[in-house]
């Protein structure tokens, strides 16, 4: 079978679909073309070269044969040529690639080089050398170019939490193999955490005959684990690495050129840890292994208890033997410290140290382990709260809550890793949530991770960005039960995470990625790969006309080669349906129902779009009690913009009002029939949000004399702790009105026993839909 070059290229921009994009490429004239034995011909005769060209001709041996010799031997067939850069401005992980057509030269400075050198190899190659079964053996064709690339970041990583889920090994080996096709060079494992010890420790078996086992809650969402261990009930999900396995691990990464970093996590997030040996803690007392979140109850080791410090240092002894990386990560994270707050001997530490606070007897815990790893000749490495009371000397710092951590850090002189929500938590959603898995709340779709540039030019002067280390992206697995489950999730965002992290941001466009990554696609189905198909999903966009008040919609998806269908009359679209192509005006309630097309194939999901238009959009609301002003959509028109507040209603479009009723009129500018009017709330009972009492519509024609024509009682308890919307309606008989006003009764107060008891209570309010 002969397979043509039009494989690895897209002719109209001519760029390999290589990800992530090599910094340059130049093509030349001819083509080379391999058949029969490609010969692999080193200058150098080294152990780690060699083995680095096996692993290069065992992952392609079922297609294309190989045979390793010396530069110097005589061969006549197609040849890959390694050869030995010895510039010192060369680095360890650049590599040059020119093919011409006889040749495919290799210049390398050593083994890492020429690894990400195959991998690039690799992509230039048809998508099937990726299959595990290919047999047939394959003749193929690469166009002349000449390759210089070299990655922007040092520090390329992938974080997963084995904690929440536990992963057999055989999956921590494959997504190791995933990160180098990636060139992604960190493995970030996160061992330890409240719901399970992951890693054997010989000196502290309990860790994990206890640790390291929860009770089974896998039948329920994670969201709705909070019942504990019951009194008689086994402990059975869960599982750890033995020594053995972290060993095999470390040597199968770093044949990769991947350097793992544990994570043990302290001073919070170690219940698991505290219920195999519980005088650890401030109070001693007994506790089971979580079965899922336990935010309010959290736990943390006792501070003022030196025979802490010794559990951990021996901790942290064994694992520095068993990694070989520099980097030891100590967590730092969420620690609650009301504990240390009650305890005497926390308290006692405070007074004999001179801290003022539990900040800074957090920061005194983690410069005492810092002491610790730095006389084994290691670092440390946390998340950024350990910015809080006082860094630790030598302290590398991971930017988790937005990017001001790893500013502060790196203006402080202190290396960074930025790995900010926004952009790097793969645990959120990558698609609107209604066609997604349960995922953690937020949305992380592949083109927003497409779209960080860790290099921070914007906020960093250049010496500053010398502490830059890179970027990394973190699976967090509460939601993520199999490791199918977590292809779904790293798949394709790690496509986008490999790319902000090794390409230059000049380099970089998210038009020619997103034809890239439709061959990578092609790769990921070669292999078995369990991606998520999200980006191909179409979203909408409302905007509203005041002039005529209507809204104006506009579709997208995330991949520019493929079609945008719809329908208006609620059929499933189809190959003939409307092909989007300029926004477009609703004037009415409808469902747009749209989908992706490739080669008139359907290749997503239908995907169903309200469109919230009515009578009352795009007009003023004129309220008789003010909004509260700390939400963003404090504004007259907020309402009647024909956008729906989501669940997250932090960012979405709902309006507030703290402790006052809701009185607000819509004039229609004339006269018009009206039969329905509907409003809707959203309940978040633990943030101090409930549902209004009652709603009440009333009609008016001359903005004076209202006539009440609908109410409606709300029955929704206050005790449920879900966050909740609800759309509130209750027709009336079809009458003449000019104004429509609308009253939602405020509870007031938080009721007896909520947290802000007697404080005001918030009331959320969005779209009004007048029909
Ligand atoms: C984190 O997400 N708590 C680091
Ligand atoms: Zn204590």
């Amino acid at each position: 079978m002969l397979l043509s070059l039009s494989s690895c290229i897209h002719k109209d921009n001519k760029e390999l679909s290589i990800i992530p994009k090599p910094q340059e490429t130049e093509f030349n004239k001819g083509v080379f073309n391999a058949k029969g034995t490609i010969a692999i011909a080193s200058e150098w005769d080294d152990v780690e070269i060699n083995r680095v060209i096996n692993l290069f001709s065992k992952k392609i041996f079922n297609v294309i044969k190989t045979k390793n010799i010396l530069k110097s031997d005589p061969y006549d067939g197609p040849k890959i040529v390694v050869n030995k850069n010895s510039d010192k401005n060369f680095g360890d992980e650049e590599y040059n690639i020119t093919i011409d057509q006889k040749h495919i030269l290799i210049e390398t400075k050593g083994a890492r080089g020429l690894f990400y050198a195959f991998q690039t190899i690799l992509q230039m190659l048809p998508a099937q050398i990726y299959a595990a079964s290919q047999t047939d053996e394959i003749s193929f064709s690469l166009p002349c170019v000449t390759i210089n690339d070299k990655p922007a970041s040092k520090w390329r990583g992938f974080m997963l939490d084995v904690s929440r889920h536990f992963f057999p090994k055989e999956f921590i080996l494959k997504t190791l193999d995933y990160m180098a096709m990636h060139k992604l060079n960190v493995f970030h494992w996160h061992l330890t955490d409240d719901q399970g010890w992951r890693i054997e420790i010989k000196k502290y078996p309990k860790l994990t005959e206890i640790g390291a086992w929860r009770a089974d809650r896998e039948n329920e969402p994670w969201s709705d684990h909070r019942e504990p261990q019951r009194p008689g009930e086994k402990a059975t999900y869960g599982g750890y690495y033995t020594q053995n396995d972290i060993s095999e691990i470390v040597e199968y990464a770093k044949d990769r050129f991947i350097t793992i970093v544990p994570e043990i996590e302290m001073p919070g997030h170690c219940s698991a840890a505290l219920a195999a040996y519980p005088q650890f803690s401030c109070t001693g007392q007994s506790i089971t292994v979580p079965t899922g979140s336990i935010w309010q109850d959290r736990k943390v080791y006792c501070a003022g208890n030196d025979s802490t410090f010794i559990f951990l240092t021996d901790i942290l002894s064994e694992v520095i033997k068993m990694f070989p990386g520099q980097y030891i990560h100590i967590g730092g994270d969420e620690a609650k410290h009301d504990a240390w707050e009650k305890c005497s001997k926390c308290q006692k530490r405070m007074a004999d140290e001179n801290l003022k606070n539990v900040e800074e007897l957090q920061s005194y815990f983690i410069k005492r382990i810092e002491k610790f790893i730095n006389s084994k000749n290691r670092k440390l490495i946390g998340w950024d709260e350990i910015i809080a009371g006082g860094l630790s000397p030598n302290a590398t710092v991971m930017s988790w809550r937005g990017l001001e951590g790893g500013i502060i850090a790196a203006r402080q002189g202190h290396d960074v890793v930025f790995s900010p929500t926004e952009y790097c938590y793969f645990d959120f959603y990558q698609g609107d949530p209604g066609y997604e898995p349960p995922a953690n709340t937020k949305m992380l779709p592949i083109k927003k991770v497409y779209s960080f540039d860790p290099s921070l030019k914007d906020s960093l002067n250049s010496n500053e960005r010398k502490h830059i280390l890179g970027v990394q992206a973190n699976l967090w697995t509460e939601y993520v039960p199999t490791a199918k489950h977590a292809e779904y999730m790293m798949f394709p965002r790690m496509a986008a995470l490999s790319e902000i992290a090794w390409t230059s941001q000049s380099q970089r466009n998210w038009r020619h990625f997103s034809k890239r990554l439709e061959k990578q696609f092609e790769r990921y189905n070669a292999l078995g790969i369990n991606y998520a198909k999200s980006a191909y999903n179409v979203r909408a966009n409302y905007k509203v006309d005041r002039k005529q008040h209507n809204i104006i919609v506009s579709l997208e998806n995330e991949i520019v080669n493929s079609n945008i269908r719809y329908t208006l009359d609620g059929s499933k679209p189809d190959s003939n349906s409307n092909l989007y192509k300029a926004p477009f005006h609703v004037s009415k309630v409808l469902t747009i129902k749209s989908a992706a097309f490739k080669n008139g194939r359907i290749v997503s999901p239908v995907i169903n779009l309200d469109v919230l238009a009515n009578k009352a959009t795009g007009l003023p609301v004129k309220v008789q009690y003010l909004y509260d002003k700390r939400y963003p959509s404090a504004k007259e028109y907020a309402l009647t913009e024909g956008i729906r507040g989501t669940i997250n209603y932090r960012e979405g479009s709902w309006q507030g009002y703290f402790g006052v009723d809701f009185d607000g009129t819509i004039d229609l500018l004339k006269g018009q029939e009206v039969s329905k009017v509907t409003v809707s709330f959203l309940q978040a009972v633990s943030a101090g949000i409930f549902f209004p009492e009652k709603i009440s519509i009333w009609l008016s024609n001359d903005n004076k004399d209202f006539k009440q024509v609908s109410q409606i009682d709300v029955d929704v308890p206050d005790s449920d702790e879900n966050t909740t919307i609800k759309i509130f309606t209750n027709p009336f008989k079809k009458q003449n009105a000019r104004y429509i006003k609308v009253v939602a009764k405020n509870i007031g107060k938080c009721p007896k026993g909520h947290v802000y008891e007697g404080v005001n209570a918030f009331m959320f309010i969005d779209e009004i839909m007048v029909e």
